[in-house]
């Protein structure tokens, strides 16, 4: 009986040692987020992905109260209150963080412990929803350009054929015009001449966008793309009183990409940077590598214009989705796509000293 009695408590004693364990990985686990607090709403254990979150220290918060903690950071409104202790569990309510110019939106569930009957304390489990919901927005941005580029495609053509022919005749006159030393419809000729460039170049950022264009990817270093569009930039940026700063890193590995289709992503860039700084500004290009992502190069766009608001920074990559008078707002559904194509992604983040583009890029197979 004895023998049986120790055998038992051994197997308990395991099972507990085991779901210790088990609770120490849990806590650790980056996945989610726990936070367990007592009958008096303080805080009896903290995981580390929440601390790392809100930039807190696990040994300063433990037995505080959850509303002395609250006061420690600027969340308005609070995301659960002690009515959680009387029953009010809740599942999926959200909350939304920024921190370091990055948004995060967290996913809470709170439940109560019980023993017999009686409240002893409650947990809140912390999801970062964040990708997924990226996820989700990539998946319906990507839907709507289908539809345009049908669109799109179904047009283009048939928009480019009358337009060939005006340009055409119109290049005849002027140079009647010219013979005959008529100037002032000359100058008008011209304008016409330089619109039908512009609907010219706008049907072909249609067309971009329409077809899944055929993509010639060879290795190439990112640093010559940049050294290729500099010029161009540098120009533009004189033009608007902008310094530009390049800062090359040669030593990157080479990636797989298009050049001439990757010299459009960072003109459209770094055109956009400079119109946002009209007046003056510091436009810095740099290229990088980050250990978190050491598979990909980085090449970040930054601009010390106004910034872009929350609202309308959802929105910067939709087509058609522009605040300028003169813009299409193609320029960055253009570059979306193009960047996708070519297996990397865009990322944006901003605030009111300015904003930074970032393109990442995979580095070539075997490098
Ligand atoms: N660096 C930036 N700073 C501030 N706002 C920006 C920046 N880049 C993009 N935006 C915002 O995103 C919008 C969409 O940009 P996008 O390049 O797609 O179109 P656009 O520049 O308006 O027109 P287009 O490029 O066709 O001439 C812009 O109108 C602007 O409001
Ligand atoms: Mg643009």
């Amino acid at each position: 009986m004895l023998a049986e009695d120790d055998s038992a408590a051994s197997n308990q004693l395991k099972r507990e040692r085991f779901f210790q364990k088990f609770a120490q990985r849990f806590l650790n686990f980056e996945g989610i987020g726990v936070l367990l607090l007592d009958r008096e709403f303080r805080v009896v254990e903290i995981s580390e992905m929440i601390c790392t979150l809100f930039g807190c220290n696990r040994d300063d918060i433990i037995d505080k109260t959850i509303e002395e903690c609250f006061e420690m950071l600027p969340l308005h409104p609070r995301p659960f209150d002690r009515s959680l202790l009387e029953g009010e569990v809740f599942r999926n309510r959200e909350l939304n963080w920024k921190r370091d110019k990055i948004s995060f939106k967290l996913m809470l569930d709170g439940e109560v412990l019980q023993d017999n009957g009686a409240v002893t304390g409650a947990f809140i489990l912390f999801r970062d929803v964040s990708h997924l919901l990226a996820l989700e927005e990539q998946i319906r941005r990507s839907d709507r350009l289908k539809t345009i580029g049908q669109i799109a495609a179904g047009t283009a053509h048939e928009i480019r054929n009358p337009l060939t022919a005006i340009k055409g005749f119109m290049q005849l006159l002027n140079k009647t015009l010219l013979e005959r030393s008529m100037s002032k419809e000359q100058e008008f000729v011209g304008i016409v001449l330089s619109e039908i460039d512009r609907v010219n170049e706008l049907v072909s950022e249609f067309l971009l966008l329409s077809k899944p264009k055929e993509i010639k990817q060879v290795p190439m270093r990112i640093g010559r793309v940049l050294q290729e569009i500099l010029p161009m930039i540098r120009n533009e940026a004189l033009l608007h009183k902008v310094t530009v700063l390049y800062y090359p890193k040669p030593e990157l590995p080479p990636i797989l990409a298009d050049k001439e289709l990757l010299k459009q992503v960072f003109l459209n860039l770094g055109k956009n940077a400079i119109e946002a700084m009209d007046g003056g500004g510091t436009l810095i290009i740099r290229e990088c590598i980050y250990p978190h992502e050491s598979d990909k190069i980085a090449v970040e766009i930054s601009d010390t214009g106004p910034g872009i608001a929350a609202d309308v920074l959802e929105k910067v990559f939709d087509p058609f989705f522009t605040t300028k008078p003169q813009g299409t707002g193609l320029g960055l559904s253009v570059c979306q796509r193009i960047v996708h194509d070519l297996g990397g992604r865009i990322e944006v983040v901003s605030d009111e000293a300015g904003s930074q583009f970032t393109v990442w890029m995979p580095y070539a197979a075997g490098q």
